[in-house]
């Protein structure tokens, strides 16, 4: 309801910015898989952080299990197909454009209004992003992913922007690369991964106690520990598969990581023959795009190919072509993998981790095994947070989040409203201003109707009959209650 948005507007302008923010701090260690702190615990500042809020048995990544895509994904609360962002490295046939995660830095591939925009639409609120694997960022405080960059100084600089003296955050973001490094190089079972998780636990614990150092943080402060994808181990004897040895590649275009490749056939005639050798490889599954089971949410993008093949756990697909240039520019010795992420974002190993706590969020709480948190759920939860009530439809589900809440009735706060674009350009405000006057004049045009429908209708209904004045009434007070009931919409269905 686009009168309600202007009041509401209107609203905030006037009161919400003398009052004080709500501060949210997201934290994304890239490639923690959900069961290391069991694999490599007891990690003393993990259980300190379960201890002081909420967190989940596991949480599933969207598909494909890439870094780019669900880092997207978190920030958006959308699936791969609406966002866009479908892999690592992808082709757009619209615009003849491809897509590699790392150097592409154009925001056309970032479209959608993200949490640190919506937190920056509300009146003195300011948003900061460090390390954040994305190309294109515009928020008050920012600081691209810098590979020298250690985690004690992220954090430091973090705090100080929400510190900060004259124009401080209430909401930031930062990611780190470990403990996914480790993993690609020696895999999710080597002793450099243990060592890596306990390292990942003191850096959490160096967070926690500088939080804890400043009274107005420790108390108000929340904060959400999470991550992008697992991590599955990969054998170096099961390798190399590759592209070429199956298929004629001067029919096809190929794109996407060793375990989801985009195949966009040169001639549609081609595409049977092309399936009938794709099915051939071994350890993997080719789908014609119509064909992919539904739970991927990976169907209604157009840079989604024309065949799509999935490979299984443990296993990996080459491109010969790769063979020089892969992961951003450096290629990396096939002998020195040991770990991927990329694969079915439902099997265990893919699955990550959720931690989260702060005033609006239980204590010591545990959520039941019996609810997949998916982290589609965690855009709505920050929106709650940061009380955004202006948030985009996502394709998260309340019901997921709402054992988290101390108070599970703000959910109702979070009505669903349409998806939006980043770049609206200069039509968005004379569409504004153009909404704005025609309200006025509609309602101008209401007010006279009513008083002249009303004073008719009165004068038919003192000469036909003397009650009919009541009825008349009684009408207009239903038209006024039907109104009221729409300027509180309820959550019709568990979906944003
Ligand atoms: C698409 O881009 C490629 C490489 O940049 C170019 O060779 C090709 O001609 C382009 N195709 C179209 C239809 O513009
Ligand atoms: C938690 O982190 C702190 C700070 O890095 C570290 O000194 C401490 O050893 C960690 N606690 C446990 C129980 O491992
Ligand atoms: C399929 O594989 C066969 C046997 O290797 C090859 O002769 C044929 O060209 C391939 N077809 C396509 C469409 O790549
Ligand atoms: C790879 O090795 C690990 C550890 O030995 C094993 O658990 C796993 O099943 C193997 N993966 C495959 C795909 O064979
Ligand atoms: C947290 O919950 C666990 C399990 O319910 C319980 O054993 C533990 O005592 C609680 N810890 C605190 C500090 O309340
Ligand atoms: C995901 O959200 C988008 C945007 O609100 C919506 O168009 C789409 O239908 C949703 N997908 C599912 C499967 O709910
Ligand atoms: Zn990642």
């Amino acid at each position: 309801m686009w009168w309600f948005s202007i009041l509401v507007l209107l609203y905030n302008s006037s009161f919400i910015f003398s009052q004080s923010l709500p501060l949210l701090l997201l934290v994304s260690f890239n490639g923690f898989r959900w069961d290391y702190p069991k694999l490599y615990g007891p990690l003393g500042n993990f259980s300190r952080l379960e201890q002081r809020g909420v967190h989940a048995h596991s949480m599933i990544p969207t598909f494909t299990t890439a870094t780019y895509p669900n880092h997207y994904t978190l920030i958006t609360g959308l699936y791969e197909e609406i966002h866009g962002l479908i892999s690592d490295h992808m082709y757009d046939p619209k615009t003849n454009q491809t897509f590699q995660a790392g150097e592409t830095t154009a925001n056309q591939w970032w479209p959608f209004k993200t949490i640190w925009t919506l937190n920056e639409q509300m009146n003195g609120a300011r948003s900061g992003v460090i390390n954040w694997p994305q190309g294109f960022i515009s928020t008050s405080k920012y600081e691209p992913y810098k590979k020298d960059r250690s985690f004690k100084d992220t954090i430091d600089l973090m705090l100080s922007w929400f510190n900060d003296q004259d124009r401080p955050i209430n909401f930031g973001a930062m990611y780190f690369p470990e403990p996914d490094l480790t993993g690609r190089r020696t895999g999710p079972y080597s002793s450099n991964m243990k060592a890596t998780i306990k390292q990942c636990d003191e850096y959490l614990g160096y967070l926690l106690n500088e939080i804890d150092k400043d009274i107005r943080l420790k108390t108000k402060l929340h904060l959400i520990i999470t991550s992008d994808h697992g991590m599955e181990q990969i054998n170096a004897t099961d390798r190399p598969m590759y592209l070429e040895d199956f298929v004629n590649i001067n029919k096809l275009k190929a794109f996407g990581t060793e375990t989801v490749l985009n195949i966009f056939v040169n001639q549609p005639n081609d595409i049977n023959s092309i399936l009938q050798n794709l099915t051939q490889i071994p350890h993997s599954n080719t789908y014609k795009k119509e064909n992919l089971p539904v739970r991927y949410h990976y169907k209604t993008n157009s840079r989604i190919g024309d065949l799509i093949i999935i490979v299984e756990p443990g296993y990996e697909l080459h491109r010969q072509s790769f063979r020089i240039c892969e992961d951003g520019g450096t290629r990396v010795d096939l002998n020195t993998i040991h770990g991927n992420s990329g694969y079915d974002n439902q099997i265990d190993s893919m699955k990550t981790i959720f931690y989260a706590s702060g005033p609006e969020l239980k204590e010591n709480f545990t959520l039941s095994k019996s609810i997949n948190l998916n982290n589609v759920d965690i855009f709505p939860l920050m929106c709650l947070i940061l009380n955004i009530e202006k948030c985009s439809l996502s394709n998260g589900t309340l019901s997921h989040i709402q054992p988290f809440l101390n108070d599970p009735s703000k959910l109702s706060s979070l009505n669903g409203k349409e998806t939006e674009k980043l770049h609206d350009g200069p039509m968005g405000l004379v569409i504004y201003l153009l909404v704005l006057v025609s309200f006025v004049l509609i309602l101008i045009m209401a007010v006279a109707w009513s008083a002249v429908s009303f004073r008719n209708a009165s004068a038919m209904a003192r000469a036909a009959h003397p009650d009919a004045a009541t009825i008349a009434e009684q009408n207009q007070y239903k038209f006024t209650q039907i109104n009221d009931l729409k300027l509180h919409p309820s959550i019709g269905d568990d979906n944003l």
